[in-house]
């Protein structure tokens, strides 16, 4: 999908809806102005209800040039937001738009604010193509479906060709946002882990980076023993992906090594879940997802950063040869684990996934992202994600992201005090505590557990962040959390000297 790029209201498809954002303290009349050239019969009355407060959405249907114009609010300036206002405006008008969609940056642009020009038309355009998305992939009525094509209105010649770049690569990193929404929103019956690894098989081919899976007899030979032990209860084998986007420009990249949890459905095990939520289960690899779509975004962006996504994937099923409570099964690193809990699996399979990575890079930074507890959904709810890291400038880096990104987290300790939690009589380490209390630090205590002391270790829990409420759905959908954050932190790590 490319960007087409205008410098002429007249050279404008007339069938074409035009966007224009605006913000609430921006001046006026300027605003005024640029919605004079639409000559619109009863411009005040739209432009004196418009007030640019966030979220605040006119459709006007001018008499020249062009059908339909859509404005709306961004609220208080801020060039790191317009996504998540855009993404919530496009999909409460959704059945409004047509099938070209133009932005109109010309005020914006003059509005003297400058190189934030620039995010703002990325953030717009991630913001439209991901509101507009349609989940209904199933309905046997398919909805006329709609194929937009996208342009971008600019005042002149003057630094038209970075508002393009720009533009397009929003639409880059929205599209690849998209396909992991649509991923993650995949039912388990069609999402198994071969699934996962013809997704990214694809994907290596088209974008240029390599992938290893590592087949259920491969995970054996090199001692998976833990991700094995999930997988037992289930006729699907598991697998262990590993896609490596290296540019190799020179020695000295930095090496990012991003582990992701793959559960591709969560019955609990033998600890059975109860059913009321349980298809949302569905949505247990979104962990896995989000370091799917960063490694292709890297490569498609062609980031200079050595990046390697590791991805853990079995499904967590019940029967006779499952894992049961009490057993002891040994790991990757070669420690020994009891099972408390068979629900406990995300941190299992993580381990192996961490042991790994360990043994076989020298990251600079190994961040892992799971779906792994409702202990962080009860302390963050649905607005952040959890942090813990015992490095403050990662933590901090990674959380301006997040601001960046609107894809917010926040940080959780990690004292020595809460490890005395997971001990376990008989093994190394257990998989759960026996108190019901701070779940999501103890499960990120489990995981330290297998890092063997990196310094620049985070673990990110997107259990709450990677599905939930979201403005494209009445019901609960993923919302491709994480791969945003992810590159916006890349590409600040790969323009950083340190
Ligand atoms: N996949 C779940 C965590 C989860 C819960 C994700 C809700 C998204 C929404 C994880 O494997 C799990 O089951 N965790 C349990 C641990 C339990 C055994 C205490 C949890 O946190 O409830
Ligand atoms: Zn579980
Ligand atoms: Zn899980």
């Amino acid at each position: 999908m490319s960007v087409q790029i205008f410098s002429s209201l007249e050279n404008i498809p007339k069938h074409s809806t035009v966007c224009i954002p605006w913000f609430e303290n921006f001046d006026q009349k300027l605003f005024n102005q640029l919605l004079a050239e639409y000559e619109i019969s009863g411009l005040d009355m739209a432009s004196s209800v418009f007030t640019g407060k966030r979220n605040n959405t006119e459709w006007i249907y001018p008499d020249e040039h062009v059908e339909r114009l859509l404005i709306f609010g961004l609220g208080k300036f801020s060039p790191d937001q317009g996504k998540k206002t855009t993404i919530e405006v496009a999909a409460k008008s959704k059945d409004k738009f047509s099938a070209s969609i133009i932005l109109d940056v010309r005020s914006l642009v003059q509005g003297d604010i400058g190189s934030s020009a620039k995010k703002l038309i990325t953030n717009i355009f991630k913001g439209l193509i991901i509101g507009l998305k349609d989940a209904g992939f199933y309905k046997s009525k398919q909805s006329p479906l709609k194929e937009y094509s996208y342009g971008l209105l600019v005042a002149d010649d003057e630094g038209k060709n970075e508002l393009h770049e720009a533009a397009k690569k929003g639409v880059l990193i929205a599209q690849t946002i998209s396909r992991i929404i649509d991923l993650v929103n995949t039912p388990s019956n069609k999402k198994t882990t071969e699934h996962l690894a013809i997704w990214m098989q694809e994907s290596s081919q088209e974008n240029g980076f390599e992938l290893e899976v590592l087949e259920k007899d491969d995970l054996e030979k090199q001692g998976f023993h833990a991700l094995l032990a999930v997988n037992q209860g289930s006729p699907v084998p598991a697998k262990c992906l590993i896609a490596t986007h290296n540019p190799g420009l020179h020695e000295n990249i930095k090496t990012v090594v991003l582990v992701g949890k793959g559960v591709t459905f969560d019955t609990g095990g033998l600890s059975l879940k109860g059913s009321q939520n349980m298809h949302y289960m569905k949505s247990d690899m979104g962990g896995a997802a989000a370091v799917m779509g960063t490694v292709e975004l890297a490569a498609k962006l062609k980031l200079p950063i050595h990046l390697v996504g590791i991805i853990p994937a079995t499904d967590n099923s019940v029967d006779a040869l499952a894992l049961k409570p009490g057993d002891v099964i040994s790991s990757f690193a070669g420690k020994s684990i009891e099972i408390i809990d068979t629900d406990a699996e995300g941190r299992l399979i993580l381990a192996d996934g961490l042991a790994y990575a360990i043994e076989h890079y020298k990251a600079d930074y190994l961040l892992d992202l799971a779906t792994l507890t409702g202990s962080v959904i009860r302390a963050l709810g649905n607005y952040a994600a959890g942090i813990m890291s015992h490095n403050d400038k990662l933590v901090q880096s990674i959380m301006e992201s997040g601001e960046k990104t609107e894809e917010k987290l926040w940080r959780l300790p990690l004292w020595e005090e809460y490890h005395e939690m997971m001990d376990s009589d008989i093994a190394d380490i257990k998989n759960l505590s026996d108190k019901p209390i701070a779940g999501a630090i103890t499960a990120a205590k489990f995981l330290e557990f297998f890092v063997d002391g990196h310094q620049a270790w985070a673990h990110l829990d997107i259990a709450g962040t990677a599905f939930g409420k979201f403005p494209t759905t009445k019901g609960y959908s993923a919302t491709g959390f994480g791969v945003d954050l992810l590159i916006n932190w890349l590409e600040k790590l790969s323009s950083s000297h340190e």
